[in-house]
């Protein structure tokens, strides 16, 4: 069963660091929304190859696509829902801003013409943040999704990707000019020596030195992109409301390590005080759980190896029938050595819980997501993991 706030989501956005699961966690959980009976979108950004392909994803293909029930539904599960998947495309992501908020298609053009353009907005920072919750909004007022999931970008955190508006914004505005000056600096050109000394004031002496047709065409980008701001800073606000709204639920992944669980507190914190709402704790590919007969089972925190009682509690536990017991036993004490390395990870594992419990604010949802030694980058991956966040014995009591 999934939370009830999950299921009373129309928006889910997952952060979190780099490489712990944002991707894979967005598609379980629109994967779970759907065998609820829902009709759920799941926007990935730059997922693994082979989840893309599982997704039906093709690069430079940023649409919607439907997933065929019969791939994502197990066997005998029968549900109303529907699954799509999308992928925000990186490389366009600031076009996309200049055509939305282009005046006229012609200055848009003119816009992804420039060649000083074409420098800034591969190397722009924020920009993909930005179009990831421009789409978000898009999405979510022009179609009719029962719940959206969207996952972030793997550079960057929370953070960033609040901020990416103000950013693009500045950028609109004409106060950043770093870029221009970063290039032609890296072109060793006198103009980027006499910018950079001058700190950016003077931008007319430029002409001079550069020569009119230069000058010209920055002039020209950065009177167009001015236009933008506008509308720009009109929308996102409005992404930014919807962000903050009481159907939007974030979602943060992490390792169960103290480390990135206290970079996890100070999310949370910065998301809080920027009026979201932090519904669940993900902890993700925690070790130290049994599989056994479809079940999860902790492993005793106590010494395996050596803790007899442990043992025989657990051997109790996994035997198919009480004279096997002592079989399991010997098998179990077998193990004990090999299973050292592993207990020490799954003891400091169980101690990040009791740490994230201790300092969270408020009583958000915490649920542990085993680490699985299979590949899952596949639909069977996301199917077990959408099992995993609908099996309520993994979620941690408060
Ligand atoms: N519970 C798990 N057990 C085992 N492997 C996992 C688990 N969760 C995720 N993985 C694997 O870890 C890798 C990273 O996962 P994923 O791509 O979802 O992370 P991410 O946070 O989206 O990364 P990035 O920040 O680069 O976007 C993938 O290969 C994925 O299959
Ligand atoms: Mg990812």
């Amino acid at each position: 069963m999934l939370p009830d706030w999950m299921k009373q989501a129309k928006v889910l956005v997952s952060v979190g660091s780099g490489g712990v699961g944002k991707t894979t966690v967005s598609a379980a959980m629109a994967l779970a929304a759907a065998l609820e009976g829902k009709k759920v979108l799941v926007m990935t950004i730059d997922p693994a190859r082979r989840l893309a392909n599982a997704l039906g994803l093709q690069a430079l293909d940023d649409g919607e696509c439907e997933i065929p029930k019969k791939d994502w539904c197990p066997k005998g599960v029968e549900t109303n829902g529907q699954l799509f998947a999308m992928m925000l495309d990186q490389k366009q992501a600031f076009d996309r801003i200049v055509e939305r908020f282009s005046p006229t298609p012609e200055s848009a053009q003119r816009i992804r013409d420039n060649r000083w353009y074409q420098q800034m907005s591969t190397a722009l920072a924020g920009a993909q943040d930005f179009m990831a919750m421009e789409r978000l909004y898009e999405m979510s007022s022009h179609r009719d999704y029962d719940l959206i999931v969207l996952d972030t970008p793997p550079t960057s955190n929370a953070i960033d990707f609040l901020n990416a508006p103000e950013k693009i914004k500045g950028l609109l505005q004409m106060r950043s000019f770093q870029w221009i000056q970063d290039k032609l600096a890296e072109e060793g050109s006198k103009a980027g020596r006499l910018l950079r000394w001058s700190g950016g004031a003077l931008l007319k002496l430029l002409g001079k030195v550069t020569g009119q047709e230069v000058m010209q065409e920055i002039w020209t980008l950065l009177e167009d992109l001015s236009v933008l701001s506008d509308s720009f800073q009109e929308h996102s606000e409005q992404a930014m409301a919807l962000l903050q709204s009481e159907h939007c639920h974030f979602v943060q992944i992490s390792v169960a390590k103290q480390t990135p669980l206290k970079e996890a507190l100070f999310l949370q914190e910065t998301l809080l005080d920027a009026g979201m709402t932090v519904s669940g704790f993900v902890l993700n590919r925690v070790p130290g759980f049994l599989h056994h007969n479809e079940e999860w089972i902790p492993l005793p925190e106590s010494s395996i190896e050596q803790d007899e009682r442990a043992m025989a509690a657990l051997a109790k536990r996994v035997s198919p029938e009480p004279n096997s017991e002592s079989d399991v036993l010997a098998l179990l004490q077998e193990l004990g050595s090999h299973v050292q390395q592993f207990r020490e990870r799954s003891e400091l594992a169980s101690e990040a819980v009791v740490f994230l419990k201790e300092h969270v604010e408020g009583d958000p949802w915490i649920h542990q997501l085993p680490l699985i030694s299979d590949d899952i980058s596949n639909l069977q991956g996301l199917q077990r993991i959408a099992q995993l966040l609908m099996e309520s014995s993994l979620t941690v009591s408060c």
